[in-house]
Formats: C-alpha cells, sequence, structure tokens
C-alpha cells in the first residue's frame, strides 16, 4: 500500500486551485439513473469515490465514462435492481443508488453500506423516509430488499436529524413520485441545493431546497442534463487549515466563499488575514495563532467533515482549545495518531482538550478514515523531521492529487509507492 513521506516545516506559499466537490460529485451521478437520456457531469474530482459510483452505475446498466473532469453516461441497457455487495460495501454514499431504482424500478435490493469507520452511521432515517413514500422493506441475508408495488406515492416527512444522504435520498425518490412530498427538518448543505439545481435541470418540480423545508412536486418523466459540479468546501477549508499550521501564504482558486463562512470566520478569530473575492479565499499567517474552541454543527455551521483538520492546528496554538463533535459519536480516532507526533490531547466523550504545544515532531502514523488522514498530513507538514503517512487509499477516496497540489505549494512531501 502507497504512503505518505513529509518533510515538515516549509511554509506553503502560492495558489491551489481547488476541485468540484465529491459530496456533490456522488448524489448529482445517481441523479443520472433518473433519465434515459444523455448526461454531461463537469468539474468532476479524479477520486476512488467517484471510479467507485461509475462502477456501480455502469454495474446496474449505465454507460459512464469520465475522461479527465467529464463524466458522460448514456444509457446501455435494462437496470440491474440488486446492488452489489462487493462495490456498495466500499462507499456510505452507494446508499444513494436507492432513491433512483426506487422510483424508475419500484424494486431495489442493496447489501448493507460500509465506507468510513466513524460511527455506526445507520440508514433508518433513509429506510423510514422510504416507508412514508409506499415502500415495503425487509432486511434479508445482509440485503435491504425494498419494493413500491403500487409506485411511490408523495407524502410528508419529518427527519428527526437533518440527514444530508436521506435529504438526498428522497430528492432522487420523490421527484418521480405521484403527487407532493414534503420533507421537514431537511439537511441544507450546499451539496443539497446543487443535486436539486440539476433535477431541476432535468424537469424535476422542487422548492425551498438549501432550506429545512422542500416540497416536490412528482412528475411523469426526466431528462438528460449539462452540469459543473460546485467546489469542494471541505477540501478547500483543508489548504486554508494547511496554511494556518505552516504560517505561510496561500490562494484558493475557483472556490465559493459563501459556502466556508463558519471556517473563515473561526481562523479569523485565530489570527489569520483572510480576503475574498467571488471565487477566490487568500488567508495569509500573521504573527500569531490563538486557540479558538469550535462546536461541529449541520450547515452553516462549522463542519464535522474540517472537525479533525482543526485540531491539528489547535495543538500548535498558543493556549488550550475544546472541540466538540455533535453529528458522529465517534469521529476523534485521529486523536492517538496526532498524540504519536507530539500533540497534548485529551478525550471526555464527544469533546476533546487540546493544549497547545511548542512543536510537533514527525513520526510514522497510520490513517483510519479520510478527514483524519487530511488532519495527519496537516500536522506532518507543520512537525519538525519526517513523517510517514500509511493506509493513504483512505485519503485518495475524498482528495484529488493531495500531494501533488501540496508540493506545488512548497510542502516537502511525496507519495512512495509500495
Ligand atoms: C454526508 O454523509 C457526507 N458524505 C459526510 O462526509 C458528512 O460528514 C455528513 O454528510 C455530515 O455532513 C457525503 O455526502 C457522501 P448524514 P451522510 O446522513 O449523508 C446519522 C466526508 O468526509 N444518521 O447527515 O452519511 C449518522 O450516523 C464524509 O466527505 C442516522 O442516524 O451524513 C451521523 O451520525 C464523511 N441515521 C449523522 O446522522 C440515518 O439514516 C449525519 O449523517 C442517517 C444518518
Amino acid at each position: 500500500m502507497d504512503k505518505i513521506l513529509i518533510h515538515g516545516g516549509n511554509q506553503l506559499k502560492g495558489e491551489v486551485k481547488i476541485s468540484g466537490s465529491k459530496n456533490s460529485t456522488l448524489p448529482i451521478l445517481f441523479a443520472s439513473l433518473l433519465t434515459d437520456e444523455a448526461v454531461t457531469i463537469k468539474n468532476v474530482p479524479s477520486l476512488a469515490d467517484v471510479d467507485t459510483t461509475i462502477g456501480l452505475l455502469n454495474f446496474i446498466g449505465k454507460l459512464a465514462v469520465k475522461k479527465g473532469s467529464v463524466v458522460k453516461i448514456l444509457s446501455k441497457e435494462k437496470y440491474k435492481h440488486i446492488a452489489p455487495y462487493d462495490l456498495i460495501r466500499k462507499m456510505r454514499a452507494s446508499i444513494l443508488i436507492m432513491g433512483p431504482l426506487l422510483a424508475r424500478l419500484k424494486k431495489v435490493d442493496v447489501s448493507l453500506p460500509g465506507g468510513c469507520t466513524i460511527g455506526s452511521r445507520p440508514i433508518d432515517i433513509h429506510l423510514d423516509a422510504f416507508k412514508h413514500l409506499g415502500v415495503e422493506i425487509s432486511i434479508d441475508g445482509g440485503y435491504v430488499k425494498t419494493s413500491a408495488k403500487n409506485g411511490l406515492k408523495g407524502n410528508t416527512i419529518h427527519f428527526n436529524f437533518p440527514s444530508v444522504g436521506a435529504t438526498e435520498n428522497v430528492l432522487l425518490s420523490a421527484v418521480l413520485a405521484e403527487g407532493k412530498t414534503t420533507i421537514i427538518n431537511a439537511a441544507t448543505e450546499p451539496e443539497i441545493e446543487d443535486l436539486a439545481n440539476v433535477l431541476t435541470k432535468m424537469g424535476a418540480s422542487i422548492t425551498g431546497a438549501g432550506t429545512k423545508e422542500i416540497v416536490i412536486h412528482g412528475v411523469k418523466k426526466l431528462k438528460g442534463f449539462s452540469h459543473s459540479v460546485i467546489p469542494d468546501r471541505i477540501e478547500a477549508a483543508t489548504y486554508m487549515i494547511a496554511a494556518a499550521i505552516t504560517k505561510g501564504q496561500i490562494t484558493l482558486k475557483n472556490v465559493t466563499p459563501k459556502h466556508l463562512c463558519a471556517v473563515s470566520k473561526n481562523l479569523k478569530n485565530c489570527g489569520m488575514t483572510i480576503n475574498e473575492t467571488k471565487d477566490t479565499i487568500s488567508i495569509k499567517w500573521t504573527k500569531y495563532l490563538n486557540p479558538k474552541n469550535i462546536k461541529t454543527d449541520v450547515y452553516p455551521g462549522f463542519p464535522t467533515d474540517v472537525q479533525a483538520q482543526w485540531m491539528a492546528l489547535m495543538c500548535l496554538a498558543k493556549g488550550n482549545s475544546k472541540i466538540t463533535e455533535t453529528i458522529f459519536e465517534n469521529r476523534f480516532m485521529h486523536v492517538p495518531e496526532l498524540k504519536r507526533l507530539g500533540a497534548d490531547i485529551t478525550i471526555n466523550e464527544k469533546e476533546v482538550l487540546i493544549k497547545g504545544v511548542k512543536k510537533l515532531s514527525g513520526a510514522p502514523v497510520m490513517v483510519s478514515d479520510l478527514r483524519a488522514g487530511a488532519a495527519l498530513v496537516l500536522a506532518g507538514l507543520a512537525a519538525e523531521g519526517q513523517t510517514i503517512v500509511s493506509r493513504i487509499y483512505h485519503l485518495d477516496r475524498g482528495y484529488d492529487m493531495l500531494e501533488k497540489k501540496l508540493k506545488k505549494l512548497g510542502a516537502n512531501i511525496k507519495r512512495i509507492k509500495n
């Protein structure tokens, strides 16, 4: 398995182009199942999760091909209604295959999803939503078997938690249901709006996307589409923190500043200088890094997907800070690895206390999940000496050319192929 070798201490300087959003690309790829017409998706990042999703679409009956950052999708044959275990288990977002296949085939069998190891990550909100749309569900032999003999019927669905994936699954099914569907307490992340914009281009009738109440009026048929995916706000936040942790100065291009308000605000509060234009963010170290407590929350609060990276930064702050994780119950697996680099962190259930230290020292560390891996790379960039990061296949799921982009910014970093 490949590793990343980092010699820390270089201040990162220069420009980085942010890739398209992984968490927007995946649901939009699944949306292609809702039509038999041609689909073109642009600004698609080169990621393992994108390849996994393309593989799944081609298994089901599409002809999806990625060339550079463009994916073109045609319909090849009649869809299968069973999603294979060996693909589904790789990626939690595979659960998004359910909505479109229920809408098109009125049945789908999927193995229980896999993906990151952050918490148990059940799918009860998804399944409860489908039941409200007239779907019958049974669990058999590790598969969730679902069917809607009389087709999907619109309904009002109250989410007890604004699940991103469940909101997307309802959008991907209710658009072809009979009648009106209302989601109460919907997720409001930008990726939801991007998906709704695509579905609207296809001929769907959706209002309220991006707010907590979304109304969908089902239609009979949906057209093909061409769409460019929004920039990846989590990748952007990671490079902003890379500038702060290495005392550097970076300009991010092809980014949407309004999607990063919580991260920018907290970085300014710590002492960074940040300037924004319509599609760039420039962040500069000034003279200190103050500690700043954060509590993760649903959008537009501080993103849980930036919690690990923030923790790496706070390890070198001038004082103590606290991080509270409210979205996932087990998203602190980067803590023992950061401690191997010399961090002073104590876990207390849902929160951690970080005592800022003068320096971190390079060491071999192991990645447990995508964003934990980002945190370890960031800490390695600032640590004295050599850091070897292993199990970087987790990073390849969600970061497009990470070590190439960091090297271009002046990091002493390289991938060792094993
Ligand atoms: C999406 O995951 C993102 N993934 C995650 O990003 C992100 O961390 C998460 O939203 C929260 O913002 C993609 O978009 C592909 P949720 P998702 O359903 O849809 C619980 C990354 O690093 N829950 O909002 O799975 C769940 O256990 C990834 O890019 C239920 O209890 O997130 C979790 O505690 C990691 N029952 C919380 O809700 C359900 O049926 C948030 O889950 C569904 C979720």
